[in-house]
């Protein structure tokens, strides 16, 4: 069945029910790839799919018209899940035009060694298609450096490829239709993994697409917003991530070897509990990486423990600190615990880790050598006021 969801504009995207891990990101709830067809005296299509869903693409383009008639392929984003079917389409429609940013045609260029016929616009060049005109708006490192929107300001239609996305396979297409808080929680996830470094880029396309009328948003992947106060949340969200603003909460991240730096996570756990502050646990054996620092992204205080093994910490929580350190999740406070046997110098990566992510220490570690003993116990538990502390303090 055809998806229009404007007046001869098409969803002819794949919906991708198997997909469980996005480039070491969990997508337990899959993904879509949204291409779009603009059905106009030059058919246009606006981003294509993954390379394993170009036939589920090209039915849904049958069911809408001959492929052999497409003038214009956008391609708002060189990355392989948006662009990775241009080459087999563009066998079936050899006269179409690619059209994308500068940085655009290098990537797809150096991806696909062909020479196609190439469009390059930049910020405020504009495409008539007939009854209807595209405009362009680059959003370098948001989050590639080719990336752009394409807007239609006859439809009020904006189209940012990975901005406002998130990884949800559903037979819904859009966001009011699935339930606003599971769709904003995935648009968090997808933000916190995949743009969270790129905070200053993002507020810079905020301020562009603010000036643009938008009564729908048709990002590459997940739920389209059409509703105004749905739209109004999730801009307010993006402008809120963007700008590092957290919530008066606290995130624990830990890994153990014989529980003691477990025990040490929970006693921190009980003791913010029983004081009243939100906090949320994460064990990097039963949680993805891509969960817990989604949780950091709201977090204002992120406490992380590991044991020391081989004069380093756990693997997970390296991997961990690796994840974090590439996202920078800055503006936040840190503060590191974790029990040893006979040496202490793991500690420092748990330490260097939040510094280089952009975070200031809220103090020194709390470092237990073998089994925490009451005393021990009792000084973790005193950490509590000084986190509360940083609820309120200015980083
Ligand atoms: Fe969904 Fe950056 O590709």
């Amino acid at each position: 069945m055809k998806l229009e969801i404007a007046k001869d504009i098409y969803w002819t995207g794949y919906i991708d029910w198997d997909l469980r891990n996005f480039h070491g990101y969990s997508t337990p709830d899959g993904s879509t790839y949204n291409a779009y067809l603009l059905v106009d005296e030059k058919p246009t299509l606006i981003d294509t799919v993954k390379h394993y869903g170009f036939e589920e693409m090209v039915r849904r383009i049958r069911q809408v018209m001959d492929p052999a008639g497409i003038r214009y392929i956008i391609s708002n984003h060189t990355e392989m899940d948006h662009s990775g079917t241009i080459d087999r389409l563009l066998e079936l429609c050899p006269q179409a035009e690619v059209v994308c940013s500068p940085k655009g045609a290098e990537g797809l260029q150096r991806h696909f060694k062909k020479n196609w016929k190439f469009k390059v616009v930049t910020t405020g060049d504009t495409l008539n298609i007939g009854r209807r005109t595209l405009q362009f708006v680059l959003m370098p490192m948001v989050h590639w450096p080719d990336s752009m929107a394409t807007y239609l300001a006859a439809d009020a239609i904006l189209f940012p490829n990975d901005a406002f996305g998130q990884h949800i396979a559903s037979s819904e297409r859009f966001a009011d239709e699935v339930g606003l808080d599971v769709v904003m929680q995935a648009a968090a996830k997808y933000y916190a993994n995949i743009v969270m470094p790129y905070g200053s880029q993002v507020n810079a396309v905020l301020d562009v697409v603010s000036k643009l009328a938008v009564k729908t948003i048709c990002p590459s992947h997940g739920l389209m917003w059409r509703r105004a106060e749905d739209i109004s949340r999730i801009a307010t969200s993006y402008r809120a991530w963007a700008s590092h603003q957290t919530e008066p909460r606290a995130v624990i991240i830990y890994d153990t070897m014989w529980h003691s730096t477990e025990l040490i996570a929970r006693t921190l756990y009980a003791g913010l509990e029983d004081a009243g502050i939100p906090v949320s646990l994460f064990s990097l054996q039963a949680s993805h990486l891509s969960d817990a620092i989604t949780e950091v992204m709201r977090s204002r205080v992120v406490l992380l423990g590991s044991p020391v093994l081989n004069n380093n910490v756990l693997p997970t929580m390296a991997g961990f600190l690796t994840y974090m350190k590439g996202l920078k999740p800055r503006n936040r406070f840190g503060l590191t615990f974790g029990s040893y046997g006979w040496a202490t110098a793991g500690f420092k990566e748990l330490e260097n880790a939040v510094t280089e992510s952009g975070m200031k220490l809220l103090g020194p570690g709390t470092y237990v050598q073998y089994i925490p003993s009451a005393e021990d116990l009792a000084r973790v538990r005193g950490l509590v006021p000084l986190i509360q502390q940083a609820m309120t303090r200015k980083e």
